[in-house]
């Protein structure tokens, strides 16, 4: 199913991965819902899209008010076609620093938020005999990264729930999911970042200042979204190794996380 005509609904569409794929997928002829908190964000992001769009902020884990969001989303097209879970926050905090707290805001965000999203719209996409669900996960969704525990174990949930749910839904109901599993993707994703005690980092970090350039990222994920890939890979380099390792070679995978880790967390008492 290409784009061209469809109503394609993004969460996390005022930065980043969500605001680019909101510009690029308008440019193929997607009308765009686009949802994050930031109303003013999303205002100048739906005025660099070239197609109809809607802006729709909304507290993602403020679960009472989700009914209502999707009654508008719905209301505006009379149908959502593809629905692309995007929001997320990320975390560079040592595991035995971190408050449990955070772990909960981790999973809240990065996990609840989106199934609670897809249950509520689910009924909607079967009724209408179709549709396609979305979500970014990470390489950290299939790896488990250094300064990462609560939101790799968030994204590892986000793959285990999305690809059970393909398995109800893609043959039954004609819904598609998609599995997002970028890399280091240049997005001002680490300066939000949750820190030991839960306060945004401030900061970017090498790793993301060096990634995939956003508008290449994404190019790839709408390639991938077009043609109803089940799994989205856009890695480069050791990212798209450490995937590969996981599977072939686990014990030099590990081994290299685990220096890694001695650096990125040497790199974390010097930034912080
Ligand atoms: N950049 C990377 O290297 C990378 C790699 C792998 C996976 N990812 C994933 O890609 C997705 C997009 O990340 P990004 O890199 O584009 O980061 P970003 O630029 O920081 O964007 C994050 C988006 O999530 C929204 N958001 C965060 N908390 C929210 C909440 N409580 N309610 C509603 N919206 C919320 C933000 O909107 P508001 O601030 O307006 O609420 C923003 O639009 C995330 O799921 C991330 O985990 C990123």
């Amino acid at each position: 199913m290409g784009f061209d005509g469809k109503t394609v609904w993004i969460t996390g569409a005022s930065s980043g991965i969500g605001a680019e794929l909101a510009v690029q997928a308008s440019k193929i002829g997607a009308h765009v819902i686009l949802s994050g908190r930031r109303q003013k964000a999303l205002e100048d992001v739906a005025a660099r899209c070239s197609s109809e769009t809607f802006v729709l902020p909304f507290e993602a884990t403020d679960y009472t008010v989700l009914d209502g969001v999707l009654e508008k989303a719905i209301a505006w097209r009379d149908g959502v076609d593809v629905l692309v879970n995007n929001a997320g926050v990320t975390q560079r905090s040592l595991a035995v620093e971190t408050a449990f707290s955070v772990y909960k805001d981790l999973m809240d965000i990065n996990f609840f938020a989106p199934v609670k999203l897809t249950q509520l719209i689910l009924p909607h996409m079967v009724e209408r005999g179709g549709g396609h669900i979305a979500i970014t996960s990470s390489v950290a969704g299939r790896v488990g990264a250094p300064l990462r525990t609560g939101y790799a174990a968030a994204k590892h949930a986000c793959c285990g729930y999305y690809e059970a749910l393909r398995s109800e839904v893609e043959k039954p109901h004609n819904i598609s999911v998609s599995v997002i599993i970028p890399g280091f993707v240049q997005t001002p994703i680490a300066k939000s970042a949750l820190t030991a005690s839960g306060e945004q980092r401030g900061q970017s970090d090498p790793n993301i200042d060096t990634g995939i350039p956003v508008e290449e990222a994404v190019q790839e994920i709408i390639a991938g979204l077009e043609n109803r890939d089940r799994e989205i890979i856009v890695a480069r380099g050791l990212e798209a190794q450490a995937l590969h390792l996981r599977n072939t070679d686990p014990d030099t995978l590990h081994n290299t996380l685990s220096v890694f880790g001695e650096q990125s967390v040497a790199t974390l008492l010097n930034n912080d």
